[in-house]
């Protein structure tokens, strides 16, 4: 069936960003201020995935991403390993907290494929008070891999409340809200290429406010 009058145009955000925004060699002044640059990122990632590559050489790896806000990531990461892997994905969701504060931790693990004998890498975004990434750890066990690491992007060090470290970071960065790079403010700037800081401005221009 041919349908006729279908649209491409998509409706304008609320808040759009200016060419600036996206020009990430200098700060977004008249958006947020910026914390980490593309090109940053970009170089660490590439570290990152040299340290997988050198780590898991001749072993059985799966990268775990942690939905949602480790899919930038992913992508970029995997593309930076050079070792034989496997994708897969777990959804962690925190209910009953406000958008800047997490409430009760809910797993969902139906999308795992079998991780017997398997090299596991779960991946998130931040790594904050560290309670997504111990309830991530204590379901990926279930699954009995071989091994279990963890890696995110971003360590918040001063906000860590749990014992456990990750195993591979990105960066340490100061108590700060950030998005950008699949880190969001109520759902939203997952899409950034940067991580940028949320200051009381930027939330005053941030839909939904
Ligand atoms: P946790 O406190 O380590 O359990 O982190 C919980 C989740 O909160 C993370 O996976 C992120 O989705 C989110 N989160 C924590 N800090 C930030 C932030 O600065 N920006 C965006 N999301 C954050
Ligand atoms: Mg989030």
């Amino acid at each position: 069936m041919v349908r006729k009058n279908l649209s491409c145009r998509l409706e304008r955000p609320k808040q759009r960003l200016t060419n600036a925004d996206y020009d990430s060699s200098k700060p977004a002044a008249q958006f947020m201020k910026v914390l980490i640059t593309e090109h940053e990122i970009r170089d660490r990632v590439t570290e990152l995935g040299q340290t997988l590559s050198e780590t898991y050489a001749g072993r059985p790896l799966t990268i775990l991403g942690v939905l949602t806000g480790s899919i930038v990531l992913l992508a970029d990461l995997i593309r930076a390993t050079s070792v034989p892997l496997r994708v897969a994905l777990i959804q962690a969701a925190s209910y009953g907290g406000t958008r800047t504060t997490a409430g009760e931790l809910t797993i969902n693990s139906a999308l795992v494929p079998d991780l017997r004998g398997r090299d596991v890498v779960i991946l998130d975004d931040i790594f904050d008070t560290g309670n997504t990434m111990v309830g991530m750890l204590e379901a990926v066990q279930e699954f009995e891999p071989q091994s279990i690491r963890s890696a995110v992007l971003l360590w918040k060090t001063d906000r860590t409340v749990v014992d456990v470290e990750p195993d591979i970071y990105g960066f340490k960065i100061p108590d700060e809200f950030v998005v950008g790079y699949g880190l969001d403010y109520n759902d939203e700037y997952r899409h950034l290429p940067y991580i940028g800081v949320m200051e009381e401005e930027d939330l005053k221009h941030a839909s939904g406010n």
